[in-house]
C-alpha cells in the first residue's frame, strides 16, 4: 500500500446514471471486464434479472438474505482504484438512487443516441448538477442509427443546460460505424468485425482520410471532415476547470454492447476526473488526506429476510485511513462505535475489510443505531458534514395499521423506518392521517413487508393521486390559496409544512396565481 495521498490520488469513485435501456448495465460489466474484476459478459446482466415482479423480487432477497454486492464495485486498472457505485432503476428507482449520488466523485451519464435525454436521466442530472459534480457523457448504441451528434449536443445544452465538448467523434453511424475521431489525442481508433481495435495517430484529415478509405464511403467521410471543422470552430472548448465544477460534460460515443469506444472512454475518465476531494463539515474543510478518519453514511440496506435482522450500513469513507477493529464515534450521539464485521465490496463478492482508503466503500453491519447522514469520526472530537437532502418523492399512499389494537406498534415501524431514510411520511393537518412518500413505487412494498416481518404490524395502503412535493420555504400555510382539490397541505418528518400536488399543472397554476408563496423541490 502506498502513502495516504498515493491512496487518494488513485481513486476514482463515481455512479453510472442513465434512464432504463440506456445501457448502464452493459457499460459497467464492459468496465468490469477491462479491470479484469469479472471474466465473462453476463455476470451484472445476471443480477439485473431479479428486477422483475415485487413478489419474486421480495422471495429472492429472502433466499439471498442481503444482496449489497451488486451495490458498489471495486476493482484495479492501471494502477487506479475504481469504485462504481450503482444506481438503482426500473422499479427499484428509489430515495437510495439519489442519495447515492451524494457518495460518488464524479458521474458518468449514459445516453441512448437514439433517444437522447430522457426522463429518469434529467432527473438523476439535476442532483448531481445541485452538487457540481463533474459529469461525464457516454452516448452508447451507435452500432444503430440514432440522432445526429450534432443534434445531440443541442439537446443536451437545451434540455440539461449544461456545456458539452465531445472528447470523441463516431465515424459513421449504425452499419457503417467504425470507430471514434479522438479530439485530445489526435488519433482514429477503429474496430474491426473481430471488434479488434486499432489506433492510428491523424493529426486532421489529410491523415485519418487515407486511412478511412475503403472502410466507410465517401459522403460519410466529406460529413466527418465538416462536422469536425465546425465543432472546432463553433463548438465549446475544452475547460478542465469546468469539468470539475460541473459546467462542462467531456462527450464520449461508443457501443457498450460491442465494446466500441469504451476502452478509450476509460483511459480518458480516469485522467479526466477528480479524486476523492475536500468537503465542507461543522468543523471546517476536511481534505481526504487529513490523517484523522471520517466518513458518512449513505445508505442501509435492511434484510428482507425477517430471520435475520441486521442491516448494512453504506459507509463513504472522506478522510484518513480506515483499519479492521478500529474505534470510531458517531457525531449524532457522542457515543464510541467499533465497527463490527466491516465488508468491503468487489465485482462479484464481498470480503472482509483489512484497511480502506477515502473514497472507499465500506459496508458496517447495524443493529438499528446509524441513521442516513450519520458521521463517524476517528477521535472523540467529532462532527458531521451535513444532512442529506430529502428528495422529492413522486408517489404518495395512506397509510394506516388494519387493526387499531397495532397502533403503537405502528407508530414506532413508521418513525423507524422513516428515520433509517426507507420512506418518508407525512401527517394530514387536521386528521393527523399518516401519508408516506417515495421515489420509486417499490419502496411501499418494501415498507409493507418490513412492517409485517419486523413490526407485526398489517397494514392498510390507499395510494393517493399526488406526483409532487413542495415544501413551503417560509414555513406559512398559505390558507387562501388552497381551495383546490388539487393539492393538499401535509406536515413532514420534521413538522415542515409541504404542499402536494396533483400534477406539474397544478403546481404551475399555482405558482403562476401566488407568485410571491417561494416552493422548494428538496428539504435540507
Ligand atoms: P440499463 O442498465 O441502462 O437498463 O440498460 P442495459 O445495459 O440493460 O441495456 C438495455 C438494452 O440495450 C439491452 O437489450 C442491451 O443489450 C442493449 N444495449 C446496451 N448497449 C447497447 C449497444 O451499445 N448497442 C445496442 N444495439 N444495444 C445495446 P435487451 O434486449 O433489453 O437485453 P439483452 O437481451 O440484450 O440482454
Amino acid at each position: 500500500m502506498g502513502s495516504l495521498e498515493q491512496e487518494v490520488a488513485r481513486r476514482r469513485t463515481f455512479a453510472i446514471i442513465s434512464h432504463p435501456d440506456a445501457g448502464k448495465t452493459t457499460l459497467t460489466e464492459k468496465l468490469l471486464l477491462l479491470g479484469g474484476a469479472i471474466r465473462t459478459a453476463g455476470a451484472v446482466k445476471a443480477r439485473k434479472a431479479k428486477k422483475f415482479a415485487t413478489s419474486d423480487w421480495m422471495e429472492l432477497e429472502k433466499q439471498r438474505g442481503i444482496s449489497i454486492t451488486s451495490s458498489v464495485m471495486q476493482f484495479e486498472y492501471n494502477g487506479y482504484k475504481i469504485n462504481i457505485l450503482d444506481t438503482p432503476g426500473h422499479q427499484d428507482f428509489s430515495e437510495d438512487t439519489y442519495r447515492t449520488l451524494m457518495a460518488v466523485d464524479s458521474v458518468v451519464m449514459v445516453l441512448d443516441a437514439a433517444k437522447g435525454v430522457e426522463p429518469q436521466t434529467i432527473k438523476l442530472f439535476k442532483v448531481c448538477r445541485d452538487r457540481g459534480i463533474p459529469i461525464f457523457t457516454f452516448i452508447n448504441k451507435l452500432d444503430r442509427q440514432g440522432k445526429e451528434p450534432l443534434e445531440l449536443f443541442e439537446e443536451i445544452e437545451d434540455v440539461l443546460g449544461i456545456e458539452s465538448c465531445p472528447v470523441n467523434y463516431p465515424i459513421g453511424m449504425g452499419p457503417t460505424f467504425r470507430g471514434v475521431y479522438d479530439r485530445i489525442r489526435k488519433e482514429v481508433e477503429l474496430y474491426d468485425e473481430k471488434k479488434e481495435q486499432t489506433i492510428l495517430p491523424a493529426e486532421g484529415p489529410e491523415e485519418w482520410r487515407p486511412a478511412l478509405e475503403g472502410l466507410t464511403d465517401a459522403v460519410t467521410l466529406d460529413r466527418l471532415e465538416e462536422d469536425l471543422l465546425l465543432i472546432e470552430e463553433a463548438g465549446n472548448r475544452f475547460d478542465l476547470e469546468k469539468v470539475k465544477t460541473g459546467q462542462q460534460t467531456p462527450v464520449f460515443f461508443g457501443s457498450a454492447i460491442s465494446g466500441f469506444g469504451v476502452p478509450s472512454f476509460l483511459k480518458h475518465f480516469l485522467q479526466l476526473a477528480p479524486p476523492p476531494s475536500g468537503r465542507d463539515s461543522s468543523a471546517g474543510r476536511i481534505e481526504p488526506t487529513d490523517a484523522n478518519f471520517s466518513g458518512f453514511i449513505f445508505k442501509i440496506q435492511a434484510n428482507m429476510n425477517p430471520a435475520h435482522r441486521d442491516r448494512v450500513a453504506f459507509l463513504r469513507i472522506c478522510s484518513g485511513k480506515f483499519e479492521k477493529g478500529m474505534e470510531t464515534w458517531l457525531d449524532r450521539t457522542g457515543k464510541p462505535v467499533k465497527l463490527a464485521q466491516p465488508q468491503q465490496f468487489f465485482a462479484d463478492s464481498r470480503e472482509m475489510v483489512e484497511e480502506a482508503y477515502p473514497g472507499d466503500i465500506v459496508g458496517i453491519y447495524d443493529p438499528g443505531v446509524y441513521q442516513i447522514g450519520d458521521a463517524l469520526c476517528g477521535t472523540k472530537e467529532t462532527f458531521h458534514f451535513g444532512k442529506l437532502p430529502t428528495f422529492p418523492p413522486e408517489h404518495f399512499a395512506k397509510v394506516r395499521a388494519k387493526t387499531a389494537l397495532k397502533q403503537k406498534h405502528f407508530l414506532k415501524g413508521i418513525h423507524q423506518l422513516a428515520q433509517e431514510g426507507a420512506i418518508q411520511i407525512y401527517r394530514t393537518e387536521h386528521f393527523g392521517n399518516y401519508i408516506l412518500g417515495a421515489v420509486g413505487r417499490l419502496q411501499f412494498d418494501v415498507f409493507v413487508f418490513r412492517m409485517e416481518g419486523e413490526y407485526n404490524v398489517e397494514l392498510d395502503i390507499e395510494p393517493l393521486s399526488f406526483r409532487l412535493a413542495r415544501w413551503l420555504v417560509d414555513r406559512e400555510i398559505p390558507r387562501d390559496a388552497l381551495r383546490s382539490t388539487t393539492n393538499l397541505v401535509v406536515f413532514d418528518a420534521h413538522d415542515r409544512p409541504v404542499i402536494l400536488f396533483e400534477n406539474e399543472f397544478a403546481l404551475n397554476w399555482f405558482q403562476q396565481k401566488n407568485p410571491e408563496i417561494r416552493l422548494a423541490e428538496t428539504a435540507m
